[in-house]
């Protein structure tokens, strides 16, 4: 999804959902007035940081522990300088005095730090006994040495691959953010815990420092870009409360909010954690459905407040996007136990659909502490404060006026606390559930029955490397490129969220997996699926099945799951397109998915008129009816937001495409046919009279009578300088979904033949100048997925170095390993898995087996398949001077020949499924061999048009 660039709040009340106003965002500290530009500014915080050092010059922030602006300067310097190089190099005299006068902190050689963060060395931010990751961190965007080396193998076990991976990268705070959430998660965990901060932050984290910590929360989705928020329950807050004075304690989200200290945010797989400015620490690990948390509170930071007990404000009815509809709350002092049960809104249309969440917290540590104060708070924002001690419980209903529910939860301090040297500090347990309360504090003492962070932190590590050990690389590879692809390889692992035995409504008590944060397909059709397949075939089977039990249960196969209900369709039903994927690839393979059953489903999908598309299912009515979605028809039997004609014509052609695929695998020939001849309805939306650049034909929305209705191609693109709706807002009348026509009318992944055809009469270098002149006038929009196979499509025209060329260009430009190195929404992994198919050299076609040949970053890889086998390929005279983002002259950047176990191969663009895993465990080899000769390279071998990557139209695609 583009929605960082969506305007919000905007497109929920186009929408017309009217319990969405302004103020529901408030309670994430936005102000009531102008909260649309207020959230706008809040995005671009990066930019205004880095024109004025506000952390010196702007000391009014609740930083109100420290006496000075000349503190606040001294403790912004003696932390490290944690994506935050910019700011120290640059205000480098501005902080200087403040170092150099400094007494109560460990000294720090300022010169020297100052050096280290230019060299991009990493700095080491570690306690002694728990593992830490060097925190990672630049100092103008450029990609910085991880590790001289790989780690190395140990003896008995698994490469420990979790140590290239840096869960901070795409959690900047810039203007287009990744949105990824860096918090404590076993592999597709569904307790995903990390701090929330007050800014627009839809993951709960980013890494603007000037955002202050609210809590420490539970669940989370991961690169989405919703308006605000999504998950964030059951925050968990640690407090001091000046002498220790029940009632002085800050428990609403504005009191209790703080600020971080600098640099002290680390994460490695399974590991978070956070240091506030008053010194509290705070810590969490996971499993899947539970959590330990720890809050370590320094006794100075005590004795400042002079006060002797931690406190921990819960928080039971503030998610991020402020939907608190009602629930229970329950408090224990005996047990120690905390349990919640509330019901919220989704992230994705809150107004319409609604899920319920249940947590259990455990306070005792199995005995080692012991409650002292307790009892429940509320407040809001406008003067209620209250705090009634010794109260355990409370019921609360949604309140039907006004935008904001009422802050309310439970508030804790204890009287026994286990010790961290001189310091105290609390352990907590957190089991999460959808289905019941005590269905909570079942899963955490199933999942975690001792209270041993340490070694529920080594269980999540083992599960990670589990996963990531299923792709090894060469020791050779550069360890930029090596800690991008384990980095990436990790998100294309942290979601969706594993909700099997959680599923709630129609899908309480299911017997098939269930999976949440489908968010959306639309997003993740086109390599993070793919992605999965190399390597992850039970994973995949579980996922797939979990599309069909929605299918099953809801008469449509999910589209844009999260928080567990449906959300909002983007373009087409693209949940067809992972079935279809995952059929042709594993039909055969004996997994527990029963491949006639996901037929049916992929069968109503494309015969179905669903009665509303916008949250699943298709308009199939008009558009078989004409041929392509048109502008402007009164469609009598379906109900649907009637926009984005052009685009989401083209992609209901290639659910189309996908579903056919898999009728011709099962020999069912009459769906085959049809599908066929609707895979060609592109054509429709293709107007040869729209013009631009000297190019025509572009995709146009198109009125039922055939008639086209003009829009310029370049409306929605990054040149297109009025920040127009182009998402779901009513407003967007230019036929295509945030994207430009100028892209979509390049989207047609399964017929290029027919497309080049269409657009040049066949001419390849007219196609050619045509993309050259797509990407130099900057029409491609790198963060955001429709732009995904744009960069490769020069090799369906017989040129592969091109797409060698302008995949270094694409993913040099945009991608590194800064906090900001992603270009946009991460979006469940779509994105990170793009760039791994990148870093391998191959771009997949979704729904078929083929795969495009572009160019390693890699020296060599072996993808490990459990039911297949393994691939082992190596790029043969791999040079690394070619990782640039121009190849220089002379780099051996291309793939001159390709040999699959020896065997030379004819075309050098293509390989399929079958080729890499032939099945049975076999393994394969296979060798691309670089070469430097760009010319030699630069076709797709001597085959002609055989060699060419498939199109339908020339004969491709015509067994599965
Ligand atoms: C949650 O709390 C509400 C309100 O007290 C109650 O009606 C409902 O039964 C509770 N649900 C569960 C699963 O405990
Ligand atoms: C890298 O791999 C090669 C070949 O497998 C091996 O001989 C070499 O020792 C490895 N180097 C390191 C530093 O692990
Ligand atoms: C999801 O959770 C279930 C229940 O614990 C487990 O059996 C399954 O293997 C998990 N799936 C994945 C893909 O992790
Ligand atoms: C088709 O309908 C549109 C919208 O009503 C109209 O502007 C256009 O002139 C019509 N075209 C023809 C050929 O009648």
């Amino acid at each position: 999804m583009r929605t960082a660039m969506l305007k919000p709040v905007l497109l929920l009340v186009a929408l017309g959902f009217s319990s969405v106003s302004p103020t529901s965002s408030s309670p994430r500290g936005s102000s009531d007035a102008a909260p649309l530009q207020h959230r706008r500014a809040l995005q671009r915080p990066r930019s205004k940081a880095h024109a004025a050092p506000s952390f010196c010059r702007n000391p009014e922030q609740d930083i109100e522990a420290l006496s000075s602006p000349r503190d606040i300067c001294r403790m912004t310097l003696f932390s490290s300088p944690y994506d935050m190089a910019g700011y120290f190099i640059k205000d480098l005299d501005f902080y200087r005095p403040a170092a150099q006068t400094d007494d109560g902190v460990s000294p720090v050689d300022f010169e020297q730090l100052a050096q280290r963060v230019q060299e991009g060395e990493r700095l080491f931010s570690a306690t002694s006994h728990e593992p830490m990751l060097k925190v990672q961190h630049a100092s103008d965007g450029s990609q910085h040495l991880v590790s001289r080396q790989l780690p190395a193998q140990t003896a008995d076990g698994p490469m420990d691959y979790t140590k290239l991976v840096n869960p901070f990268i795409g959690t900047g705070a810039t203007s287009n953010p990744g949105n990824v959430f860096p918090g404590a998660s076993v592999p597709f965990g569904m307790a995903k815990i990390g701090i929330d901060v007050d800014t627009y932050a839809p993951a709960g984290y980013n890494d603007d420092l000037q955002a202050p910590v609210r809590g420490m929360s539970i669940l989370h989705d991961t690169g989405t870009g919703s308006s605000s928020g999504s998950f964030g329950n059951f925050e968990t807050m640690p407090v001091i409360c000046t002498d220790d004075d029940y009632q002085l304690c800050p428990t609403t989200l504005d009191n209790r909010k703080r600020m971080r200290a600098k640099g002290k945010d680390v994460a490695m797989p399974g590991y978070f954690s956070t240091t506030l400015n008053n010194s509290i620490k705070m810590e969490a690990t996971s499993t899947r459905r539970a959590g330990l948390i720890r809050y370590t509170f320094p006794q100075s930071a005590l004795d400042k407040q002079q006060a002797k007990s931690p406190h921990l404000v819960m928080d039971w009815t503030n998610d991020l996007p402020g939907t608190f509809k009602g629930g229970h709350m329950r408090l224990n002092p005996l047990e120690g136990r905390v349990i919640f049960n509330g019901t919220y809104g989704s992230s994705f249309a809150s107004g319409l659909f609604q899920y319920n969440a249940y947590a259990c917290y455990d306070l005792h540590a199995g005995g080692r502490q012991a409650l002292g104060k307790f009892g429940v708070w509320a407040g809001d924002r406008f003067g209620e404060d209250t705090k009634l001690e010794g109260e355990v419980t409370s019921d609360l209903v949604r309140n039907t006026i006004g935008g904001q529910p009422v802050q309310a939860g439970a508030l804790v301090s204890w009287k026994k606390t286990m010790n961290a040297g001189s310091d105290k500090q609390v352990l907590i347990r957190v089991g999460v559930s959808y289905v019941s309360p005590e269905q909570a504090c079942a899963n955490a003492e199933e999942e975690i029955p001792e209270f041993d962070f340490t070694k529920v932190v080594k269980q999540s590590q083992a599960l990670w490397n589990e996963k990531l050990n299923r792709i090894q690389i060469a020791n050779d590879t550069d360890p930029k490129i090596a800690q991008l692809f384990y980095t990436s390889l990790y998100r294309g692992f942290l979601s969706p969220n594993n909700a099997t035995l959680e599923g709630q409504a129609q899908f309480l008590n299911t017997p098939s997996p269930y999976f949440d944060g489908l968010y959306c397909t639309w997003d993740t059709f086109r390599t993070f699926f793919p992605f999965l397949s190399l390597t992850s075939p039970h994973d995949y089977a579980e996922i797939v099945e979990t599309y069909i039990d929605g299918w099953r249960k809801l008469g449509a196969i999910p589209e844009c799951r999260a928080n567990n209900v449906p959300g909002l369709t983007q373009g087409g039903s693209d949940g067809t397109n992972v079935l279809a994927d995952f059929a042709v690839k594993y039909a055969k393979a004996g997994l527990p998915v029963d491949i006639e059953e996901l037929y049916t489903a992929l069968r109503s999908d494309a015969y179905t008129n669903a009665k509303e598309w916008n949250n699943g299912g298709r308009q199939i009515g008009a558009y078989v009816k004409y041929g392509y979605i048109p502008f402007a028809v009164y469609d009598r039997e379906t109900t649907g937001r009637q926009t984005r004609e052009g685009s989401r014509t083209l992609e209901y052609v290639y659910n189309d495409f996908g579903i056919r695929n898999v009728a011709l695998m099962l020999g069912k020939q009459d769906d085959a046919q049809d599908l066929t001849k609707r895979s060609y309805f592109y054509k429709n939306v293709f107007d040869k009279n729209t013009k631009k650049f000297g190019f025509s034909n572009y995709v146009q929305k198109r009125y039922t009578n055939g008639t086209f209705a003009h829009v310029d191609p370049t409306t929605c693109s990054p040149i297109d300088p009025s920040n127009k709706p182009c998402s779901l807002q009513q407003e967007n009348v230019y036929g295509v979904y945030e994207t430009s026509s100028a892209e979509y009318s390049l989207f047609v992944p399964h017929d290029f033949a027919g497309l080049i055809r269409l657009l040049s009469n066949g001419d390849k270098e007219e196609f050619i100048k045509r993309v050259d002149n797509f990407f130099d006038r900057g029409l491609y929009y790198s963060g955001n997925e429709p732009s995904f196979q744009t960069p490769i499509v020069y090799t369906y025209a017989n040129e592969p170095t091109r797409s060698v060329d302008r995949v270094r260009q694409v993913v040099f430009e945009n991608f590194n390993t800064t906090n900001a190195g992603l270009p946009g929404n991460d979006d469940n992994g779509a994105m990170a898995t793009l760039l791994n198919f990148h870093l391998l050299g191959l771009y997949p076609v979704p729904s078929t087996r083929e795969y495009i040949i572009v160019s390693p970053f890699i020296p060599s890889y072996t993808l490990n398949n459990a039911v297949l086998g393994s691939v082992t390929v190596t790029a043969r005279n791999f040079d690394k001077t070619s990782l640039k983002k121009t190849i220089p002259q002379g780099a051996r950047a291309y793939v001159a020949r390709v040999f699959i176990n020896g065997e030379e191969q004819s075309s050098r663009c293509k390989i399929l499924h079958e080729q890499l895993f032939p099945g049975g465990g076999k393994h394969t080899d296979v060798v691309f061999e670089m070469s430097a000769n760009k010319a030699a390279a630069n076709s797709c071998g001597p085959g002609g048009e055989k060699d060419l990557p498939s199109s339908l139209s020339t004969g491709g695609f015509d067994r599965f």
